[in-house]
């Protein structure tokens, strides 16, 4: 009996290995609370994630469950906080998935966190399985500070980043992905590569890119001469920064339009597809945007800038996926 449950056991994670293909997390105060409310989306290969083994229709807007495999995963404070703490799981409510059998599937949750009182700390995710094979276990970061800027008398909040699920590239061709991210205080965005501290030992393994910091723009030439192949797939991990626009104060500290606010993370995996058209003419497509793009209801109190780019999805004409609807999920706000 017991044989029998350690064999199945052993067969499931060797079917359902975990595989991560993306994520984020961004966080802002709670208006009106001592709290921080932090949203994650994290993206798994197709039946690895807390959608489980046969995700389909019947699964969307809905709360997964986490599977074995990745119950050790956990957020966590891991300074600022005293004594650091686990702070949530990683399950999440599939807000969009693909049809084929070898796709991926994306979910998103939120959790609440009481300001430890030092104003300041920081938020990980440790020992994600990347699909695409690393040296070691991936990590998710990001720094808070909820200290008060003088020009908006609020906290800051931090930049938000939508992941795409997966991003498809045609072989042989220059592409230019636009990082969806947007800044609910309209501070300045600069993406950069994340350190190895921010994405442990699976970092970038693009063989050569261009970033453009400021235009939040990836430019990849995905030719042999620079080191991709057809089929493959590489990880980006990213970091996106907000600076104030002018000098501000955060607390007692001045802030130049040169210093970064705070930071999110931004991953996903880029698959270089066998492209049989010219580069002038590729299957490929942007599959632009969400049908509720601009409506970004689950990031309530920001009427000012309230206005949220939703997943921006660049996939391959040829695999088919659903587009997320992002009002559903609304449905857990407190
Ligand atoms: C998996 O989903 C399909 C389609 O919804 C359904 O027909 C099938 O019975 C499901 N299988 C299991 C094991 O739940
Ligand atoms: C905020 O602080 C900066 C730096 O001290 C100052 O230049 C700016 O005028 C202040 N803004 C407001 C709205 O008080
Ligand atoms: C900020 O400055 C004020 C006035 O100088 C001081 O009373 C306060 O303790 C300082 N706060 C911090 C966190 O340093």
């Amino acid at each position: 009996m017991f044989l029998h449950l350690r064999i199945s056991i052993a067969i499931s994670l060797i079917l359902f290995q975990p595989s991560y293909l993306g994520g984020s997390i961004s966080w802002l105060k709670w208006p009106h609370s001592n709290q921080v409310r932090f949203t994650y989306r994290l993206t798994w290969e197709k039946g690895t994630g807390p959608c489980g083994h046969n995700c389909s229709f019947s699964n969307l807007y809905i709360k997964g469950t986490v599977p074995p495999s990745l119950s050790s995963m956990q957020w966590k404070c891991i300074s600022g906080c005293n004594p650091a703490m686990t702070l949530s799981d990683i399950n999440t409510i599939l807000t969009s998935f693909s049809e084929q059998s070898a796709g991926w599937e994306q979910g998103e949750n939120h959790f609440f966190h009481i300001n430890p009182g030092t104003n300041r700390y920081t938020v990980r995710l440790d020992g994600i399985q990347w699909a695409v094979p690393a040296s070691g276990p991936g990590r998710l970061v990001t720094t808070i500070d909820l200290r008060v800027r003088n020009d908006s008398t609020l906290p800051n909040a931090s930049p938000v980043a939508a992941v795409q699920p997966t991003v498809g590239i045609p072989f042989g061709c220059p592409t230019t992905i636009t990082l969806p991210v947007e800044d609910p205080d309209g501070d300045n965005l600069q993406a950069r590569e994340a350190y190895p501290d921010e994405c442990g030992g699976a970092c970038t393994s693009l063989p050569k890119f261009i970033l453009k910091p400021t235009l939040g723009q990836l430019i990849i030439d995905a030719t042999t001469m620079n080191g991709y192949k057809a089929g493959e797939s590489y990880r980006v991990t990213l970091m996106i920064e907000d600076y104030p626009t002018y000098t501000i104060k955060i607390g007692n500290d001045t802030v130049t339009p040169r210093h970064s606010i705070s930071k999110i993370p931004l991953q996903f995996t880029v698959k270089v597809i066998d492209n049989p058209s010219s580069c002038d003419n590729t299957d490929m497509t942007f599959a632009y945007p969400t049908l509720e793009d601009g409506h970004r209801i689950s990031y309530p109190g920001f009427i000012k800038y309230g206005k949220f780019r939703n997943g921006v999805y660049v996939e391959s004409k040829l695999s088919k996926s659903h587009r997320p609807s992002y009002s559903t999920s609304t449905g857990t706000d407190p």
